[in-house]
């Protein structure tokens, strides 16, 4: 009897650990499109900025295109009060972060914020660390959408454990709160973040280089093939509600056209958070007809939510596939040198497959048609072998229409 009323508590026990151990549900089933203010203004953001960017994203053709996070990273904040409660910055933001949240879902968009685990950000500013729960309420309270969870300070405390301590506190809130994990892959959140938040970056941060890396000594920023290289053993980690995050979009901030196009394509291959970083209230038309190729981002927002493979290399082109919904792949070549290369690929004698989500191409069967998706004309099909000459640092795109889908 003592037995059996010992399993029925060991029960209970586990069973409302069950509950509570949940992220919210039905969040991000398609990776969160949007901005954030790092990459462009690191420190230098205020309320006049973010304003500026959300009239530009809702007037821009960027609304239209599926963005939607407005997303302020650090530097926002000023101190806690008397009781404990974070403040913004009253110089940058006089207005306060509830007025701002308003205007952001007055243009149809929402909000994201920074923390970070430790009592200090990455940037010296008042951090979460034993306010957990209060500076979700707060958020919550604010009308918050998304917060983006640094891990500088952490003074050693357990990853998973840190992550789900801020998790739980969003999950209190009832708000649907998008949770995006930056411990920059340290702790391999791939492993276990996928119960804890929607997404995690994979790597250090991001800088707008190609096939570079920048050292600072105790830490480096990576260019996008470094980083590209380094999704490609975690592919499977990802899904709907719960994506790998090869760090926030660099187009627009300094590299060349072709290498933005590059890098935004593979983006996409990855079924990466698209995140734009640029000032998108300053910007070439260059710049936005790549951020806003709807044809590209479909790949990405496709619904199957399945991560692009690399599938061959020849010379410096590398040859990526991707699964899509109801038969149709993406196909993206690559080219990681700074010198034009041809490619033939005779779709036949190729057997492009994924164990992963159990697809084969059947080429030899079936007979695709071709769409190259940045200068969205009819590319023929895959009964002829495919010749193309990719420029330096750029891509050839195709989404490879199913047979059945073209009636
Ligand atoms: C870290 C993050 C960056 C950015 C800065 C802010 O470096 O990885 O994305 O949020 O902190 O200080």
């Amino acid at each position: 009897m003592k037995k059996q009323f010992l399993i029925l508590v060991a029960l209970t026990v586990l069973a409302n650990a069950a509950c509570q151990a949940q992220k919210i549900p039905g969040l991000a089933r398609t990776p969160p499109m949007g901005w954030n203010s790092w990459n462009k203004f690191q420190c230098n953001v205020d309320e006049t900025i973010i304003r500026a960017m959300a009239d530009a994203m809702a007037t821009n053709g960027m609304k239209e295109a599926g963005y939607r996070y407005i997303n302020i990273d650090d530097c926002w904040q000023g101190q806690r009060d008397a009781k404990g409660f974070i403040q913004a910055d009253p110089v940058k933001f006089p207005s306060g972060i509830k007025a701002l949240a308003d205007y952001v879902h007055s243009k149809g968009l929402k909000l994201g914020i920074y923390s970070d685990v430790g009592y200090q950000t990455c940037g010296s500013h008042v951090a979460s660390r034993d306010h957990e729960a209060q500076d979700a309420q707060t958020y919550a309270q604010w009308g918050v959408d998304y917060l983006k969870y640094d891990w500088c300070n952490h003074d050693g405390l357990e990853a998973q454990a840190a992550y789900t301590k801020m998790r739980d506190a969003l999950y209190a809130t009832g708000r649907p709160i998008v949770f995006s994990l930056c411990e920059w892959g340290s702790n391999k959140p791939w492993e276990w973040a996928a119960n804890v938040g929607q997404l995690w970056r994979t790597t250090t941060d991001i800088y707008p280089g190609f096939d570079s890396v920048l050292d600072h000594g105790s830490w480096q920023q990576w260019g996008v093939l470094r980083i590209i290289d380094a999704q490609k053993p975690i592919r499977e980690a990802a899904g709907p509600g719960h994506w790998n995050d090869p760090d926030m979009l660099e187009v627009g901030n300094g590299m060349s056209e072709s290498e933005d196009r590059a890098h935004f394509s593979m983006w996409c291959m990855l079924a990466a958070p698209l995140i734009s970083g640029n000032d998108l209230a300053n910007m070439a038309p260059t710049t936005l007809a790549i951020l806003d190729n709807k044809e590209v981002i479909a790949v990405d927002q496709d619904k199957l939510g399945v991560e692009g493979f690399p599938y061959s290399t020849n010379g410096n082109v590398e040859v990526w596939f991707k699964p899509l919904a109801k038969g149709d792949w993406a196909m993206c070549a690559l080219n990681r040198g700074k010198e034009p290369q041809t490619i033939t690929f005779d779709w036949k004698n190729e057997k492009v497959s994924d164990s992963f989500s159990k697809r084969n191409a059947h080429f030899s069967e079936r007979t695709y048609h071709l769409q190259n998706l940045w200068t969205k004309e009819q590319a023929g099909t895959t009964r002829e072998p495919l010749t193309a000459q990719i420029p330096g640092h750029d891509v050839l795109m195709l989404r490879l229409k199913a047979p059945w889908r073209l009636f």
